[in-house]
């Protein structure tokens, strides 16, 4: 698949951010159906489009993920943009906020992976995309928990893409800096907003880039962890240090 013009796109946490940006994205795109998915329905804007179908989802519920599959069962392009931040050290953190984080960022978004594979496989050519996080290359401890479960997604995400390639099912890492939506809420640091972000997404997938690193902040970390993962490492340990 080398355009998403005309496909059928699947989109979690689509109310807000980052999700909701990609869902106008993709209406840019000129994408066939966006099945816009939210956990509560009364939070998804009014996208003013017809092709945008909104579904009900709460990813961390097997039932509603269950449904959801067989329901979207005409997907070509699942985005699992879902997630939480849960801030917190690695020592200090407390278990439920350790165990949180791993239960949406990971368990739910394989569950979700693991729903919708046979529905890709099936419409394929198609594409699984994957919101992971800088973090997932290397951890930033104040938000350890949140970083321990995207490296973890990140991995399933690189076992998939082997796993899926005889499907002729890409799946793509999306691992971006800090943007500016309600994660970040209160933060000085300077950020793109999700709607510049989105459209650099989308085109990168079309290009089949596996590994997206779609904002500068971002593209500067990733070139440290590609020179040298403990380059990143440090940088790491000199904003956790200094606060800044
Ligand atoms: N912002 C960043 O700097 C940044 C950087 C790297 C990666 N990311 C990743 O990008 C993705 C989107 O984040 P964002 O920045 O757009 O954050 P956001 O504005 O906080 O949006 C998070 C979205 O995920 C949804 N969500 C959370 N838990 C859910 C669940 N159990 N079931 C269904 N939906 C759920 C939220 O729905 P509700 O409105 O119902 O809570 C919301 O729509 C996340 O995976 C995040 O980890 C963000």
């Amino acid at each position: 698949m080398k355009s998403l013009q005309d496909k059928t796109i699947f989109i979690t946490g689509a109310n807000r951010g980052i999700g909701k940006s990609l869902v106008a994205a993709s209406l840019k795109k000129g994408a066939k159906k966006i099945y816009a998915a939210s956990r509560n329905l009364d939070k998804l804007p009014d996208f003013g489009d017809p092709r945008v179908v909104p579904v009900a989802l709460d990813i961390t519920r097997g039932d509603q993920v269950e449904h959801c599959a067989n329901l979207a069962g005409d997907t070509e392009v699942l985005i699992n943009n879902a997630g939480i931040l849960e801030p917190g050290d690695i020592l200090q953190g407390d278990t439920t906020m350790l165990r949180d984080n791993m239960e949406t960022n990971y368990f739910s978004t394989l569950r979700m992976m693991q729903a919708f594979a046979p529905v890709l496989s099936r419409n394929a050519p198609a594409k699984l995309v994957n919101i992971v996080s800088i973090v997932a290359y290397s951890p930033l401890p104040s938000i350890a928990g949140y970083s321990a479960a995207k490296a973890a997604l990140y991995s399933a995400t690189l076992s998939s893409r082997i796993e899926l390639a005889p499907h002729r099912v890409m799946v793509h890492a999306v691992n971006p800096g800090a943007i500016d939506t309600d994660m970040n809420a209160g933060s000085n640091w300077e950020m793109p907003s999700p709607d510049r972000i989105a459209p650099s997404i989308l085109d990168a997938v079309e290009q089949g880039i596996l590994d997206i690193v779609p904002d500068e902040m971002g593209q500067g970390m990733y070139a440290q962890w590609c020179e040298n993962p403990e380059k990143l490492a440090k940088t790491f340990h000199d904003m956790y240090h200094t606060g800044k």
